[in-house]
């Protein structure tokens, strides 16, 4: 099949090389024409684990492409998806739909033969019927169905994600589409179920989906709290909580908070969303809350730690949002620091991939590491903030060397407790006896 992808980010992109590497061509579209540039070179604009071999592969076997022409990319394509950006508006719980109603409205004028629109972009309940609407009056005598095709990839694992994913959603009333996305998915078909269901309910599954996990990692850090107060250990309770499989082991892992562009943008429209149709979204508004406050509380777990050092050195490990990424949108190790920043310290950074966006949001704030060790020379105090394996692996006793003070605020509890304590350090965790 001809498939063309609007937009060429976080979701875009691993998209486009998951239906390419599964067989179909596929052109991928995006104004940002430097961008464009790069990728044409065969250079992926973002980082994402496994995205780079299968990118270049498909690229040379001629099935991705990359275009700033609309016409191109849509034209010729049997499906078309829109996966541009709906960040929250300035100021604003609202997603701002004006890159997808550009993309939609610019689409209609290309459209020839029957195409399928999928919206991918986390968009508000009733989206699909305002472009439906504004794709008929652009192109009246066009023949199209608009679907909603939620995504679940995580990123980190985007690769992984699309090609192995847990289900597939497809949200339309026409059966003529349904057939479509059905072929477009068929080499997923033989492990993944595909849920048909009407558009509007598959555009609250994404919302109610990340607004469930959302919950569950803010109620998680509130038990973990509660542990640390009443000396129990978090990772025995979400272990005997997690083996409950109404309750499950995954996204129980407490730490500074959730971050990136999915969770904190989502779960703020569904609140908007909520209000405006009257219904009740408590849960999710104290979550909001909650979260927006953890990074106030890491931080004084970390300056707790310097208290009667002036001036005290603070080694940060870990920027992105969370292993895996380069990702440092609404990243919790970024408001840490900028919390931190407020104090008379001195930051010294490092994040394996992070380094580029990091130093976008913080500029010359803080000082830029080459390595863990770099980072953690002549520290008073070192916190981890992303869950990158390569802080689970560091020699301890290396580093020892290197700090000026042993020790050590673990906001992912990813160091081996033992280990660690075993080279004389003081090791602060989430939820832990200590
Ligand atoms: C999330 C969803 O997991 C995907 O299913 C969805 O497709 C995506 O949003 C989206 O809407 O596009 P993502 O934002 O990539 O994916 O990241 P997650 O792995 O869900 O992590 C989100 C945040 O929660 C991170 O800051 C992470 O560190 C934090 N987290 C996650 C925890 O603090 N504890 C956990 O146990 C799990």
């Amino acid at each position: 099949m001809k498939i063309g992808i609007i937009g060429t980010g976080y979701v875009g992109l691993p998209t486009g090389v998951g239906l390419a590497e599964m067989g179909h061509t596929v052109i991928c579209v995006d104004k940002d024409e430097s961008k464009i540039k790069e990728l044409q070179a065969s250079r992926p604009t973002l980082y994402e684990d496994g995205l780079n071999d299968l990118f270049i592969k498909n690229c040379h076997e001629g099935k991705l492409s990359f275009t700033s022409s609309m016409k191109e990319g849509v034209s010729e394509a049997n499906v078309v998806i829109i996966a541009v950006g709906t960040p929250s508006k300035y100021q604003s719980e609202a997603p701002d739909l004006q890159f997808l109603y550009q993309a939609a409205d610019e689409i209609a004028v290309y459209l020839r033969d029957y195409t399928v629109i999928a919206i991918k972009s986390t968009v508000p309940v009733g989206t699909g019927d305002k472009i439906e609407r504004r794709i008929a009056q652009i192109a009246p005598q066009c023949d199209y169905d608009v679907v909603s095709l939620p995504e679940f990839l995580r990123e980190g694992f985007a690769m992984h994600d699309f090609l192995h994913p847990d289900r597939i959603v497809v949200g339309t009333e026409s059966k003529r589409a349904r057939n479509v996305i059905r072929r477009m998915y068929e080499p997923l078909l033989k492990e993944t179920k595909i849920l048909e269901v009407a558009r509007r309910s598959s555009e609250v599954i994404k919302y109610a989906a990340n607004a469930f996990l959302a919950v569950k990692i803010h109620y998680i850090n509130e038990i973990a709290d509660f542990c640390e107060k009443v000396g129990a250990e978090i990772s025995e309770v979400t272990m005997g909580m997690g083996s409950d499989p109404r309750i499950g082991s995954r996204f129980l892992c407490p730490g500074p908070g959730y971050g990136g562009s999915c969770f904190p943008k989502d779960t703020k429209a569904l609140v908007y969303m909520a209000e405006k149709a009257n219904a009740d979204m408590s849960l999710v508004r104290v979550t909001i809350e909650g979260n927006e406050q953890r990074s106030t509380t890491m931080a004084k777990k970390i300056l707790q730690e310097v208290k009667d050092v002036s001036r005290p050195k603070i080694a940060i490990l870990g920027l992105a949002f969370k292993g895996g990424t380069d990702d440092c949108r609404e990243s919790p190790a970024i408001k840490v620091v900028s919390q931190l920043l407020n104090e008379d310290v001195i930051v010294q950074v490092y994040d394996p991939k992070a380094m580029i966006n990091a130093r976008k949001l913080l500029g010359e704030r803080v000082e830029y590491a080459k390595d863990a060790y770099e980072a953690m020379t002549g520290a008073d105090v070192t916190a981890i903030l992303t869950e990158w394996s390569e802080f689970a692996n560091i020699d301890w006793g290396k580093a020892a060397h290197l700090v000026h003070r042993k020790i050590v605020v673990d906001c992912r509890n990813i160091i081996h407790i033992q280990d660690i304590k075993q080279k004389g350090y003081k090791l602060r965790r989430i939820g832990g006896k200590d």
